[in-house]
């Protein structure tokens, strides 16, 4: 017997991750030094931290040798009231990251057989975590203007429906269901299914129809709300995220988290992070700016680009997606090319305008032919 043979099935079938280029490889293929390698790819914030998550941050290093507070209450307490929850903190559970919260609710919930509805494309973890826990994932395509398919989604409702993943804003398209329509499919969706929607980019919206769905988190309604601090706040390195909920559901899944989850340093940064308003607002605007000035500059080009409420672009830019991301490589730029279209992650001005002069050239070369 090999130790293959006694692992669980649902883990025997977990695809194995293929993280997108790195500059390392990109150096690598193409000999290009990693100074020039603007790598536009993981919708990480480039704007980075409040300096004053910095600060508190290089502050808890020399304390690093103490455990955590275990339970993370004064961060859960103060994005709880953040919210509009009571000051308990007991509508929010802290992960490793938004994925840990995802995790976390695969683990909780899902058993074999158990179906969970979404739609792709979209983010991998919900397929993963559904498939680790032995469920089925029942995966419906998006809608023609590539949003979530709510109508489908309930349509695809079984007596084995455990529970519907809404990516929203979604990755990898940047599109949002209507707030209306959403609010109304999670009070007709069957109590005894849990409805987590996905927000981890809720917070660079720029549309004031947008709306999280924290305000239907009641004791009628299994809606989990997951966020993280990676993407608005510029800490993905420091691996911390969220989900808010009812405190039926967060008396399970608090339970069910593991001790000391949120490292010194993650929490202090997260802390700093929320309370610096100012720094938030203002690079938040900064990336609003890049995002209109690349959809402008794309459009120009002859580039469809998807309505985006996020800090990345889908684009249809003609070309083969693999082929195009491929070729921006040779140029050291590293974008996504493994969807339909390419995933572009909005930087700072600074890379905004080295990536449209890559792309410019890239168009004017004629080595890459449209499909
Ligand atoms: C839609 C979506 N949800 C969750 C996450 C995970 O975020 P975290 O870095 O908090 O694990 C990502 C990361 O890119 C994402 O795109």
């Amino acid at each position: 017997m090999s130790l293959e043979d006694l692992v669980k099935d649902g883990i025997k079938n977990i695809p194995a991750y293929i993280p997108g280029d790195t500059a390392e490889s990109v150096e690598k293929k193409y000999g290009i030094v990693p100074e020039d390698i603007l790598k536009l790819a993981s919708n990480e914030n480039q704007f980075g931290p409040s300096p004053k998550a910095i600060e508190a941050m290089a502050k808890e290093v020399g304390r690093v040798h103490i455990y955590p507070d275990p339970f993370c209450i004064e961060i859960r307490k103060k994005i709880g009231v953040m919210n509009g929850f009571d000051d308990s903190g007991d509508n929010v559970v802290i992960a490793v990251g938004a994925s840990g919260i995802l995790s976390l609710l695969g683990e909780v919930f899902i058993k074999k057989g158990d179906e969970v509805i979404f739609c792709e494309p979209t983010f991998g973890a919900y397929a993963g975590a559904v498939i680790r826990n032995d469920g089925t994932p029942v995966v419906l395509p998006l809608t023609e203007d590539l949003k979530f398919d709510l109508k489908a989604m309930y349509n695809a409702i079984t007596d084995k429906t455990k529970m519907i993943c809404i990516c929203n804003p979604n990755n990898p398209t940047g599109t949002v269901v209507d707030s209306e329509e959403l609010k109304e499919f999670i009070h007709k969706v069957p109590k005894d299914i849990i409805i987590v929607v996905d927000e981890a980019y809720i917070e660079l919206s720029s549309n004031p129809d947008v709306k999280s769905m924290v305000s239907e988190i009641s004791d009628d309604t299994n809606v989990v709300v997951a966020r993280t601090f990676s993407k608005l706040y510029g800490l993905a390195g420091v691996r911390l995220g969220y989900a808010m909920c009812n405190k039926e559901m967060h008396a399970i899944l608090q339970k069910c988290t593991s001790v000391f989850t949120g490292s010194r340093v993650a929490l202090a940064g997260a802390m700093a992070a929320l309370d610096d308003e100012e720094y938030i607002k203002k690079t938040k605007a900064a990336m609003l700016e890049g995002r209109k000035y690349l959809t402008d500059e794309f459009t120009k080009m002859g580039f469809y680009v998807y309505p985006s409420e996020t800090n990345f672009l889908y684009v249809n830019t003609g070309y083969n997606a693999a082929e195009f991301a491929e070729e921006c490589k040779k140029y050291g730029l590293i974008i996504r090319g493994n969807f339909d279209y390419s995933r572009i992650t909005v930087g700072r001005m600074d890379q905004n305008e080295k990536m449209v002069g890559i792309i410019k050239k890239i168009i004017e070369s004629g080595e890459l032919k449209k499909i």
